[in-house]
């Protein structure tokens, strides 16, 4: 697939994704939406890449929101259509695709930008960046998980302080409230998510995506969570990667999983 609105790039094991939408201050429109799922899907195939990074291009937004000039003459049904959509293409998609996406939030991630960052596996942001769900104040409300994912993160009280005021958090609220894991100055965002990357590289792509599986299985009512984690421990025992992990550790050298 031809992207107009997303560069991709790779360095070694990790691929980096970045939102090219900078005089739009890289908002969500369908075009980019399809585009991400197309590229997460092939990316999530490509058995070369470990670790996914998603990013904003520009210094100024990681993405600030579903393009609002695309939904605001929408009718009901248009509207829970593109929420379904949304989610189903892009959101539920990326919290469930089997290799890690870590967001690296480079400045303004709103609305529909702080949903697909929530979406992700986890965060890391640069000191400028400012997060919020202003849904509200557009007279609608966070459609792409919004009003799930952000009680999950940071718990109900915060989260309904954010969504009810349509304000924004700068970088230091959102380390503190938990939305974000680390805050770095802006030129040293992709080295931080990049160390992460790597060590991430490091472990067997088949327990880690087992992992996210069992991770996700607790937040989904109707699965149990603690069953999942049963199941994946010992779907686990069955793969190439528990025997060169396990015969690497006993053989006092470092492991080098088939990814299988
Ligand atoms: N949808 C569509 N276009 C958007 C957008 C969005 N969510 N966010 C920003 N843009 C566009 C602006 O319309 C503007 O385009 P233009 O130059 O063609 O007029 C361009 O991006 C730059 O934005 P601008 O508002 O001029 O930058 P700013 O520095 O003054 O303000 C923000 C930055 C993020 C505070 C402001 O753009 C904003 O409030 N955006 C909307 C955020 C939002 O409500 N998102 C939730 C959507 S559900």
């Amino acid at each position: 697939m031809k992207y107009e609105n997303l560069l991709i790039t790779t360095d070694k094991e990790v691929a980096i994704i970045t939102i090219n939408r900078p005089t739009k201050l890289n908002a969500l429109n369908k075009a980019t939406i399809e585009e991400l799922h197309y590229a997460f899907k092939a990316l999530e195939k490509d058995k070369n890449v470990k670790v996914i990074i998603l990013t904003g291009s520009g210094e100024k937004a990681f993405v600030a929101g579903a393009d609002i000039s695309e939904f605001a003459s929408f009718s009901e049904k248009e509207g829970a259509k593109l929420a379904a959509k949304g989610q189903k293409q892009l959101f539920d998609f990326v919290e469930n695709l089997s290799t890690p996406v870590i967001a690296a939030v480079n400045g303004f991630a709103l609305g529909g930008g702080l949903e697909l960052a929530m979406a992700c596996h986890f965060r890391v942001a640069s000191h400028n960046a400012r997060m919020g769900l202003p849904e509200v104040s557009l007279g609608v409300i966070p459609g792409y998980g919004g009003t799930q994912r952000l009680p999950q993160l940071i718990g109900r009280g915060r989260a309904m302080e954010m969504i009810l005021t349509a304000g924004m958090i700068d970088a230091a609220k959102a380390l503190e409230f938990g939305l974000v894991n680390y805050v770095v100055e802006q030129e040293h965002l992709m080295d931080l998510c990049k160390k992460f990357a790597g060590k991430i590289s490091n472990n067997s792509p088949v327990a880690i995506s087992y992992a996210i599986k069992a991770i996700n299985a607790g937040f989904n009512n109707s699965i149990n969570g603690f069953k999942t984690e049963i199941e994946a421990f010992g779907s686990c025992f069955g793969t190439s990667d528990f025997k060169e992990g396990t015969t690497a550790f006993l053989e006092k050298r470092k492991a080098n999983f088939p990814g299988a």
